[in-house]
């Protein structure tokens, strides 16, 4: 049997796809393994968010060709797939610099790869068109060993691409336009996790709020409504879903929020500034006090809402007093989690045109000041779960025997002691400590059972 490695960088769409290619290439006859040496097939899932992706990509792909010359001096061959949104951004000129390199596949046109692999015994070959073919519906359905071999928790796309065109982002390019499954594919889908053991459904998507797909009905359904529909699904406890823009928040969404037992109390909302003329420039098309608005309406939908956020530092343009209306946002919103990064210039956005490109060293100073307050922030929301009662899904052993790990409605890991539960039960758990990157529990009450 041959064997595949796939190597996934980047976002939660993209260890959807690699997941999607792994399914796909066991039905053509490759075992997955996770050692590089013995792949067959080496298929890097790429992503060009930020920094310089595609420089390291390149690097990468000179260990791999290192890699695929000493496995030919032993006779074995080895084929290279570069797949994701650097294959989708550079095209054929992965080819010309990357000898080694046999496809190079967008992400949009995987489905097709048992053919490009096919093509590939005689040619090297390029497919990065947008097609008009939906790629889900050539996909095969992974089998329920294979899904519960994932875990209990799963992701599960409902959307591609992005319409909004912030100014310093690639994804409408790489990803290209917005467009949304039907629920009844989606649904399909959720059933055959649910069916398998999945307890916990992330519904992911570049701009997962924007959703609107054909319902059963012909009529289009908005996520609110989405959500109501695959709560229904027997043995689906949880739902969650990402990534989301503000604009995108409508009140069927938040009003889902207060009525969805299942609607975990945890929304990830990127604000990315907190300046009014530095959102403008980014064509975020909201401000501040929109976004804090915004929050405060979620939170009277659902008062224990643990948010979380993505920002930018360092946009071109952005004055020390823009950076400061950043912090006082973080200051006076509150985020459990958060990711934030140093602006970085794509080649072909809008932003990495634009003038007064702020240094390296500012850039780096007021992303370890706003870290600093958003680890504060992260560390007192996860101290002031301690000596609360909390849902824990338990998704896996603990650390030590007799522990297992598990998820809290938050999304916080919890290490809890016990041996007598299943991966897949759902536990009440009263909290008892705070670490730096988990929490600790004991079990009160052993809760909602996984079926058999
Ligand atoms: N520079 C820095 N961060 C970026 N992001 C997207 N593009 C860039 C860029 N050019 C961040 C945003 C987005 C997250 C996924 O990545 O914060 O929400
Ligand atoms: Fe990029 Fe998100 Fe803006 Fe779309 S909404 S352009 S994916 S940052």
């Amino acid at each position: 049997m041959k064997k595949v490695f796939v190597k996934s960088y980047g976002c939660q769409m993209n260890v959807y796809d690699a997941e999607r290619m792994a399914d796909m290439l066991t039905t053509e006859g490759y075992a997955e393994t996770k050692a590089m040496e013995e792949a067959d097939l080496v298929i890097l899932n790429t992503c060009h968010i930020r920094e310089k992706a595609a420089e390291k990509v390149y690097s990468e792909l000179g260990r791999v060709r290192e890699l695929k010359k000493e496995r030919q001096t032993h006779g074995q061959e080895t084929k290279i797939v570069v797949a994701g949104c650097v294959a989708q951004a550079e095209g054929k000129e992965i080819l010309r610099r990357a000898p080694a390199v046999d496809v190079v596949v967008g992400p949009q046109n995987y489905h097709n790869l048992p053919e490009l692999l096919r093509k590939a015994r005689s040619e090297r070959v390029v497919d990065t068109e947008f097609p008009i073919e939906d790629k889900f519906d050539h996909l095969p359905k992974p089998s329920k060993a294979m899904i519960r071999n994932r875990g209990v928790s799963s992701f599960l796309t409902i959307q591609e691409g992005c319409d909004k065109f912030c100014t310093f982002c690639v994804v409408p390019y790489t990803r290209g336009a917005e467009v949304s499954r039907s629920v009844s594919k989606i649904v399909d889908e959720a059933l055959r996790l649910a069916d398998a053991g999945v307890r916990e459904l992330t519904l992911i998507g570049q701009n997962v709020n924007a959703y609107h797909g054909e319902g059963p009905d012909g009529s289009i359904w908005s996520l609110g409504k989405l959500l109501h529909r695959l709560a229904e699904i027997p043995g689906i406890a949880r739902l969650r879903y990402t990534t989301s823009h503000p604009r995108d928040m409508d009140d069927e969404l938040i009003a889902a929020h207060r009525d969805l037992p299942a609607l975990m109390p945890y929304l990830h909302l990127p604000v990315q500034s907190g300046s009014n003329r530095i959102l403008d420039e980014m064509n975020r098309k909201h401000t501040g006090d929109e976004y804090r608005r915004l929050i405060e309406r979620i939170r009277k939908a659902q008062a224990n809402l643990a948010l979380s956020s993505d920002f930018i530092v360092g946009f071109p343009g952005e004055t020390d007093a823009e950076f400061e209306d950043t912090m006082r946002l973080v200051a006076d919103v509150g985020f459990a989690s958060s990711f934030s990064f140093k602006y970085s210039p794509r080649p072909g956005t809008p932003a990495a045109e634009m003038g007064l490109q702020v240094p390296e060293a500012v850039k780096a100073e007021r992303l370890a000041r706003l870290q600093n307050l958003l680890e504060t922030q992260r560390q007192a929301f996860n101290r002031g779960t301690v000596g609360q009662t909390l849902d824990v899904l338990l998704e896996k052993p603990g650390r030590h025997p007799g522990q297992m790990a598990g998820k809290s409605p938050y999304l916080q890991a919890v290490q809890i002691e016990t041996d007598c539960h299943h991966i897949g039960d759902i536990v009440t758990v009263r909290i008892t400590q705070a670490g730096s990157n988990s929490l600790f529990g004991e079990v009160v009450k052993p809760g909602n059972q996984a079926a058999a």
